[in-house]
């Protein structure tokens, strides 16, 4: 069976950020309880002409832009931050990027896991067509409620990955270990705009669920601990992961001193600490930050990753990086995109917190605002209009 895997990735996110010392200020917290306790500095906020939708074609645009739209026969949205309750956000991004009317779409969900299940899917539909190509594509807001801990762990982003046969940057290996149970650590109602969450049980079932997931990701691969190089996790905040990879070593037993652990996720964590949560895109923004900031050539490293989706489903699954990988990278896009972002004061970011969300079927035109190709141009007649730039 020939190989499968992501062949290229790329992500987005918003143009305005707060920073969470502007955040620690106005409640009168220590600052370093963000910096450093949850390990994050800035938070990007989504402009108001931006949703799911636009941020998922922005990311997917440079992937698509010279022609391999037409190459793309299924195209999988993961979302914890859906726009609808029946029509698949996918379907938008479709026409946007102008994919074929042959292109099968469809949406995803179980938290911030889905993006990993997408993934798997995905490389199973290659391994059976190695012809075809699969777009998947992660996207979502991470919203809480104003004056709650979860509010300094906010974010938006998208992120693009194609997956296909002879993949140019990560070979995904068949082998994975599952966790689930029905648990209330997070979750989000139909009715609510911001996530219910009992943070402090949250971090303890991730915990728990890293440690299961392992345990019967050894039952099927004959990888172990020392076999990777890097860990990709699903981030919450950077912290999160900090803490996982010291509970899985632990468990492993692994004689790393704390600066060797830190040596293996600390590539991950660099866009995710400026960018915050970005739920179901988060651990594969962490897979890029690994990818384009690490000093090392990682070609044929082995990666492991562990997705954590609340409520809760999770799964830790492993990759080699491939021969060559830089050269498919968009390190330059995505570096020109972080550095121009705007800082935005505590008042503009209540402006951005508070998104439009009519219902009352009458048309509402909204103010062009963001830097991305595609935009939320009005919600009309209970219709999102979509356009691009
Ligand atoms: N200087 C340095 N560190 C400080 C500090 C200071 N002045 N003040 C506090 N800290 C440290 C604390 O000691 C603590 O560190 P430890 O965890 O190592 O003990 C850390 O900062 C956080 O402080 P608190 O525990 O007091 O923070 P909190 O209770 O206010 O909130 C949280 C933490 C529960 C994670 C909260 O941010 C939250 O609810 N977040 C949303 C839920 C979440 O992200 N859960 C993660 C697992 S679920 C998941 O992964 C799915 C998902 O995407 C949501």
């Amino acid at each position: 069976m020939s190989s499968v895997g992501i062949d290229q990735i790329s992500f987005y996110t918003s143009n305005y950020f707060l920073d969470l010392r502007t955040l620690a200020k106005v409640q009168e917290t220590d600052p370093d309880k963000y910096y450093q306790g949850i390990g994050q500095e800035k938070m990007s906020m989504a402009a108001h002409d931006e949703d799911i939708v636009t941020m998922a074609a922005n990311a997917a645009y440079p992937l698509v832009e010279n022609g391999e739209a037409e190459q793309v026969s299924t195209l999988l949205f993961a979302t914890e931050t859906g726009i609808d309750q029946s029509k698949a956000a996918g379907i938008y991004v479709h026409r946007l990027l102008g994919l074929n009317n042959n292109c099968r779409v469809v949406e995803l969900k179980q938290a911030c896991y889905s993006a990993t299940a997408a993934i798997q899917m995905a490389c199973a539909l290659v391994a059976r067509q190695p012809e075809k190509k699969v777009l998947v594509i992660a996207s979502d807001i991470a919203r809480y409620d104003l004056n709650t801990p979860g509010e300094a762990t906010q974010g938006c982003g998208a992120v693009a990955m194609m997956v296909t046969a002879q993949p140019r940057v990560l070979e995904i290996d068949p082998e994975v270990g599952n966790y689930a149970e029905d648990v209330m650590d997070f979750w989000r109602p139909n009715y609510r705009k911001t996530a219910l969450v009992d943070g402090k049980y949250s971090t303890k079932i991730y915990l728990k669920a890293l440690k299961k997931a392992w345990e019967d990701f050894r039952e099927s691969s004959s990888l172990t601990f020392n076999d990777f190089t890097h860990f990709c996790y699903h981030l919450p905040f950077s912290r999160m992961a900090q803490k996982a990879h010291q509970h899985l070593a632990k468990a492993n037993k692994s004689e790393l001193d704390a600066n060797g652990l830190e040596q293996q996720i600390a590539d991950t964590l660099s866009y995710n600490r400026i960018i915050g949560n970005s739920y179901t895109a988060s651990m594969y923004i962490g897979l890029t930050s690994l990818l384009e900031n690490c000093q090392q050539d990682l070609a044929g490293k082995r990666v492991g990753f562990f997705s954590y989706g609340s409520g809760c489903v999770s799964e830790f699954f492993s990759g080699k990086v491939a021969e060559g990988y830089q050269q498919f990278l968009f390190t330059d896009l995505h570096r020109d995109m972080l550095d121009k972002r705007q800082e935005v004061s505590y008042d503009e970011y209540l402006n951005l917190y508070k998104a439009p969300d009519p219902r009352d079927g009458e048309v509402h035109t909204i103010a062009a605002d963001t830097q991305g190709r595609f935009r939320l141009a009005a919600i009309s007649h209970h219709k999102r209009e979509y356009v691009a730039i």
